[in-house]
């Protein structure tokens, strides 16, 4: 992520366009995620999530996916119908089981190009879910 980039996001969370759900324990980070409240290019019209992360010695145990459900009943107190999110099938089977059980479906769209990290073409598909 370049500079210009952390500074809009900085200024979108203190515009509360987007937020971070943290999960601690004892004071330390083991998972977190970033509610868009403004959706993404794809798909404006509803909430998205991203960048989920859990530390790698804290995985399987369900951090994940329960920052995941804390987002989709804040996205519902907030009367919108659907949330989404992009991953990239392929590359991320953890991910992908992970939206699948929790019953992320694909939008139905191509892939496309969701960034290029560390010169790596990133593609994702959009995956949305009825909350
Ligand atoms: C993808 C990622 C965020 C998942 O995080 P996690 O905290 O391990 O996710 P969870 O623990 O909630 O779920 C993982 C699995 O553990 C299982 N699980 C949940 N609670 C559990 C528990 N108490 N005990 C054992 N397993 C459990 C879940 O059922 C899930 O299994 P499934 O994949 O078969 O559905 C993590 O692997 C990661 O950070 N990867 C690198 C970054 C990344 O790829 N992010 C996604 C970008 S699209």
């Amino acid at each position: 992520m370049t500079d210009e980039q952390i500074v809009e996001r900085l200024k979108r969370q203190g515009e509360k366009l987007l937020e971070y759900l943290v999960f601690e324990i004892d004071g330390e980070v083991v998972s977190f995620v970033l509610l868009k409240w403004h959706g993404k290019e794809t798909h404006p019209e509803y909430p998205d999530l991203e960048d989920l992360f859990t530390r790698e010695d804290k995985r399987g145990k369900g951090y994940a996916s329960a920052l995941i459900k804390e987002c989709e009943n804040l996205v519902k107190e907030k009367g919108h119908k659907k949330i989404g999110l992009a991953a990239n099938p392929d590359l991320n089977e953890n991910a992908r089981r992970l939206y699948e059980h929790l019953c992320y479906k694909h939008d139905g769209k191509k892939s496309y190009i969701d960034g290029i990290y560390n010169g790596v073409e990133d593609w994702v598909v959009d995956l949305e879910k009825e909350i």
